[in-house]
């Protein structure tokens, strides 16, 4: 168990594509209790291996009630959009707002390997959606609509 730095927006590991994870191991197994304990102290709710280091790809998210670590995965369905907006612990104090799909369906393997389908809406599909996107070397500010100006924010921090 281990709180990890994370990468800042312009660091080169987070606009890279993230390789695929074809080894199961404890290495694997560390790398998301890593990235859970690092979401949890920075006040996350997702993570993606990248922004701690491990240009991977495994992402983990914890949205009310449900909490998951996902290896390899790829939306393969996605309905209806929504705009709201964002922010990612690699770029903190900004926030933008994002088009999200959402409802979509993710496949993806879990930490043993197990193939797994993940159905999600709302809140927890806008954070999968993220967080994949940082498999694939994007960061929201590169597909928001617009970013948020200093009193915006300043109003998101007060609350
Ligand atoms: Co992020």
């Amino acid at each position: 168990m281990a709180i990890r730095i994370v990468r800042k927006r312009g660091d080169e590991l987070l606009g890279v594509r993230a390789k695929e994870v074809n080894r199961f191991d404890h290495t694997l197994v560390r790398i998301i209790d890593d990235m859970y304990d690092t979401m949890h102290h920075y006040h996350g709710i997702g993570l993606a291996a990248p922004q701690i280091g491990i240009s991977k790809r495994i992402i983990v998210a914890e949205v009310d009630d449900v909490k998951l670590a996902l290896i390899n995965p790829a939306i393969v369905e996605a309905a209806g959009e929504e705009v709201d907006v964002e922010g990612c612990l690699s770029w903190p104090g900004n926030f933008g707002e994002v088009v999200r799909k959402t409802h979509i369906k993710v496949r993806g393997q879990t930490a043993l390997g197990d193939e797994v389908e993940i159905v999600a809406a709302g809140l927890l599909a806008r954070c999968l959606q993220h967080e994949i996107d940082h498999l694939n070397g994007v960061l929201f500010c590169d597909v928001a609509l617009r970013l948020l100006d200093k009193s915006e924010r300043q109003d998101l921090s007060d609350e």
